[in-house]
């Protein structure tokens, strides 16, 4: 496969399907790229081991966003989903913004659209639009708040209390939000997939085995999980607790990719990765996010290819909510 042939199929398959030659020392090659060009490997805590251990930064979507938009690096290689390194973009423009796979995408971020968003709040006028991160640019754009599960509650507080609040894209998320904060909101319905998929009943059993155990959980979950809960967190939140919390064993229900690094910050508790309906499935690990490989990094950064591009005035309307949301958060770790 030729680098020109590679390129024509790049969008089809989401990244350069070009061979690797055998016995190459991945690591070493992606160490030597990155030092060359000058490059930073960010990467989110659900991203395969491999790349957590050789991110430069390693964080949750706010940490991220951050770190990109402080970055003096030229290559800016996102290793995580679409929605993330679009934000790198929104915040950094001047940087190339590099993902390993450009199929990595989000159900959240597929279930809404700008359109959708502005047909929703020309129901409800006078409405202001609070939106998960977990989004395209396109919907960035139409909102007038973007959040994170880190700094949503931070942000919606600030928010005066008789404005009518919509929140997109996630319904699982929203309905939490709206019982922490006391504001009704209006709900897009959309889920993600992982969080979804987790069993009310096997979870009973699991914490029934384990009588010592806390249930630790990521707000996306739905509602009779996060009530079953000890602690609801973003995935930063979810490490931290781990981490100082007196107990030695929690059952953790979020994407188990956060196990590693939960490990790595507290390698003598027992972490139980919280069962899925489907006993048969993998359904608690993203696949959106494991699409990125080192194969694929390694590629990427060879290439600098697949990039992530944008049409600059919806650059510019997107970056608004997100610089809100940068400026109304700052004390939020
Ligand atoms: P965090 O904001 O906790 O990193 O979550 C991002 C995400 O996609 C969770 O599924
Ligand atoms: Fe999206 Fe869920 Fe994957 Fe997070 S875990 S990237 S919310 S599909």
């Amino acid at each position: 496969m030729t680098l020109e042939h590679a390129m024509k199929t790049l969008p089809m398959r989401g990244f350069l399907d070009i061979p690797i030659p055998d016995g190459i020392d991945l690591v070493a090659e992606i160490n030597r790229m990155r030092k060359e060009k000058n490059a930073i490997i960010l990467a989110h805590y659900y991203q395969i081991p491999e790349i957590q251990d050789i991110a430069d930064f390693l964080g949750d979507s706010l940490q991220l966003a951050r770190a990109a938009q402080n970055t003096d690096a030229d290559l800016i290689v996102f290793c995580g989903v679409h929605f993330m390194a679009e934000a790198a973009k929104i915040l950094n423009p001047t940087k190339k913004v590099l993902l390993p796979d450009l199929h990595a995408g989000c159900s959240l971020a597929d279930a809404c659209s700008g359109e959708g968003l502005r047909a929703l709040r020309a129901q409800h006028p006078g409405s202001v639009v609070v939106t998960y991160i977990n989004c395209d640019a396109g919907t960035k754009a139409e909102s007038d708040y973007i959040v994170t599960s880190s700094n949503a509650e931070h942000v919606i507080n600030q928010i005066p209390e008789n404005q009518k609040i919509i929140f997109a894209p996630d319904k699982n998320l929203g309905a939490y939000l709206s019982k922490q904060t006391g504001r009704e909101m209006i709900l897009w319905d959309g889920v993600c997939i992982v969080h979804e998929a987790f069993s009310l009943e096997r979870i009973a059993q699991q914490l029934m085995d384990n009588p010592d155990a806390k249930l630790i959980a990521h707000p996306e979950s739905e509602a009779p999980i996060l009530e079953m809960s000890d602690f609801v967190g973003s995935t930063s939140r979810l490490l931290d607790y781990v981490e100082k919390d007196e107990a030695q064993s929690f059952i953790v229900a979020t994407e188990e990719g956060i196990i590693h690094e939960m490990r790595k910050r507290a390698p003598e508790k027992t972490l139980i990765p919280a069962f899925p309906q489907d006993e048969t499935c993998a359904c608690s690990e993203c696949f959106y996010m494991k699409r990125n490989t080192m194969e694929k990094l390694y590629l990427c950064l060879k290439y600098e290819q697949p990039e992530i591009l944008m049409d600059e005035s919806l650059r510019k309307q997107a970056l608004i909510p997100v610089e809100r949301m940068l400026d109304m958060s700052k004390q939020i770790k």
